[in-house]
This record gives structure tokens, sequence and C-alpha cells, in this order.
């Protein structure tokens, strides 16, 4: 079993084969994505929503992403890694943000993603720089959710096409080894996706990226709250879950469990 690295990600576009990338935040997931076969595991910030339980990624702090892409880190052997960077650990200065970087490689990741497009091209090149692979993240942001006024699909009027487009080119040119496009006209991630020599990343961008990117909880069908329409529900396991919560707490209560062979 070969490790995966940005080369393969780089061959997989030039050969035309289809990276698959999933959210991780802890050790035994990562062990259980990595065995199935996943090329590329995110420590995504999403971790704020999904595990964290704050309303949007906000909050998230480095000290959170470290622990977390440590924890992936060990459970994974083969998958390439990547750790995102949070709100703030990036945009207050480049010094700063190849500081957080290495922290996130320190801990185990291979790679970072940092949201932006031109406006962070001088940042993705100062990391890149110091030899730290860049992951990029345009189109649907959700660290700017005020600036957009909400979680809503970009690059549907023409002037945003085109802003998207020149965001995806400054990414690439700034030293990013990829690209993720979240929430845009399909059309438009197939058109950025052809315009670049790095691989695309989507996620409610369409069909005709590189690659697709999913949170684990969405596509396990985990999370009833909340069901975006570009998920699709590859299993139905919070029922099951709950079910068996449930026989445990009625043999606890019985008196059924444990019992003589649980028993020293
Ligand atoms: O934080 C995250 O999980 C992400 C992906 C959904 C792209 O950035």
């Amino acid at each position: 079993m070969r490790k995966t690295t940005i080369l393969d990600l780089a061959r997989m576009k030039a050969d035309g084969s289809r990276i698959v990338m999933i959210t991780a935040y802890d050790a035994l997931f990562a062990r259980i994505l990595d065995e199935a076969g996943v090329d590329v595991l995110l420590v995504g910030d999403s971790l704020g929503q999904v595990v964290l339980g704050h309303p949007d990624t906000l909050n998230v702090t480095m000290d959170d992403m470290v622990r977390h892409t440590g924890a992936a880190a060990r459970g994974r052997k083969r998958a390439f890694l990547v750790a995102d960077m949070p709100f703030l650990s990036y945009q207050a200065g480049q010094a700063d943000a190849v500081r957080n970087a290495g922290r996130l490689l320190q801990a185990g990741a291979e790679g970072v993603k940092l949201e932006g497009g031109r406006n962070a091209a001088a940042t993705i090149r100062a990391i890149a720089n110091a030899d730290i692979p860049v992951m990029g993240h345009v189109g649907l942001t959700p660290q700017s959710v005020h600036r957009m006024g909400g979680y809503r699909v970009q690059g549907k009027t023409e002037l945003q096409r085109e802003r998207l487009l020149d965001d995806a080119a400054a990414v690439q040119e700034a030293g990013a080894f990829a690209v993720v496009l979240e929430g845009m006209p399909a059309p438009l991630a197939e058109e950025i996706t052809k315009s670049l020599s790095i691989p695309t990343i989507g996620i409610g961008a369409g069909p005709h990226c590189d690659g697709q990117v999913l949170v684990m909880q969405d596509l396990l069908g985990l999370i009833d709250e909340f069901r975006p329409k570009f998920v699709r529900r590859f299993g139905e396991l919070r029922r099951p879950v709950a079910e068996a919560v449930e026989a445990y707490a009625a043999a606890v209560r019985e008196g059924t469990f444990p019992g003589k062979e649980h028993s020293f």
C-alpha cells in the first residue's frame, strides 16, 4: 500500500482519474475512510459545526485544528491529509499564516487549505514558498458567510463568473496544488476545471470537477437537521445508531446487561 502524495493528485488530473476527498476529524474515522480507499482526507473547519456544535466555522481555533489534525493523522496510513486553516489564522499577515500552516504540518497534515481567490494569492504564495503544499478554496467560502449575506451559490451573474474565473487562476498562479470549488453553477465549475492545470475538487459545483469532497457525516446520513441539495446520503446511519443506543439503554434498565459473560 503506497502513500498518496501531491504528485499522485497531479497525475490523476492528467489521467482523468477522479479524486475522492472526505472530511475526517478523528483517528477512528480517519482509519475507516483510509481503509475504504479515499484519496484525500480533509480535516475541515466544518469541525466547528459538525463536531463542536457551533453555528458556523468562525469560532474554530488553531488549537482545535491542531488537535483534530493530529488525531486524523494518527488514524490514517495512506490518504493525503489536508488541514483547513481556520478563520483569522491567515488573514492578519503572511508571517502569521506561514507559522500557522507550519503548525498544521507539525501536527501531521501534508497540506493546508485556505479560503479566498486573488485576495488570498499573496498568502498562498508565502505559504507555498515555505514548501508547504496549499489547496485553495473559491466560490462559496463559509468563512465569508457575513460578506456573502448567507450560504449562497456564487458566480451566478456574468460579473461574478468572471471574478471566480480570475480567483481560480490567481490561486493556481500563486502556487496552490489544487483548489476546492464550492457552491457555484456546474457550467462555471466545468469552465474553471478546463482552464486550470491543477485539480479542482467540487462540492455543490456539479459533476465536471476533477474530484469531489463531502462532509463525512452528510454522506453517511448522520445529519437530519440540515440536508443540502448537493449532498447524496450514501448511508442512513442515524437511525441504526439511535437503535443500538436504545437497545443498550433497555438492556441496562431491564438488568439483562451486563450478564455473566461480560463479568470478571
Ligand atoms: O470545512 C470543510 O469541511 C470544507 C469542505 C466542505 C470543502 O471546507
